[in-house]
């Protein structure tokens, strides 16, 4: 069911108010923890998605060192989750109406597909195909969309931190 944009609005406003959300805003020291947190997974997550993809797209050799940045790459994108969600639960109100926060969150949604996409079709066959360097046009091209639209979930994160 699709809520009314105001109802979702006004839970924003309550999330924002939440004793939880005041204890984060109003604390000196969880706030720039939570947002530092936030910032450090970066090159933990989409730092080693990167390396992932330059792989599959032929522009760095191929190894089994690469596979265990998917490992890190997990982690980081848990924490990455985690502290998003509690930057997000004190400016709910704020983000709802932001065009970057939006656009970010539609972005990860993509960046999800995408990632499924690639987990069902080729990655069950990836053993026949990777260290032979016949890497299939489709996981070349999921490897392609995701570098752009990491880059896009960033740049959009970074914007829309200057307009809070
Ligand atoms: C998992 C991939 C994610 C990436 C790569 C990412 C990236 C970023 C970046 C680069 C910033 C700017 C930080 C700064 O310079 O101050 C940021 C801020 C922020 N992110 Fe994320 N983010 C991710 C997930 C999420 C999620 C899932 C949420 C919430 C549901 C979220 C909520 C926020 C909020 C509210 C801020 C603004 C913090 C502030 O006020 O400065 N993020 N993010």
């Amino acid at each position: 069911m699709i809520l009314p944009s105001t109802s979702l609005f006004d839970w924003c406003q309550w999330l924002q108010n939440t004793p939880l959300a005041t204890m984060i805003n109003e604390s000196i020291w969880l706030f720039p923890l939570i947002e530092g947190s936030h910032i450090l997974a970066l090159p933990i997550s989409v730092g080693m998605i990167v390396m992932f993809d330059l792989r599959l797209l032929g522009l760095t050799t191929g190894s089994k060192v690469t596979n265990e940045f998917l490992r890190w790459s997990r982690f980081g994108f848990a924490v990455m989750l985690i502290t998003g969600v509690f930057l997000f639960i004190t400016q709910a109100g704020k983000a709802y109406g932001n065009p970057f926060f939006r656009t970010k969150l539609l972005l990860l949604l993509v960046l999800g597909i995408n990632a499924a996409v690639y987990q069902w079709i080729f990655y069950p066959k990836m053993s026949q195909w990777d260290l032979a360097g016949k890497t299939p046009a489709g996981a070349r091209f999921c490897a392609g969309l995701s570098l752009i639209v990491w880059i896009g979930v960033i740049v959009c994160g970074r914007t829309m931190a200057y307009e809070f």
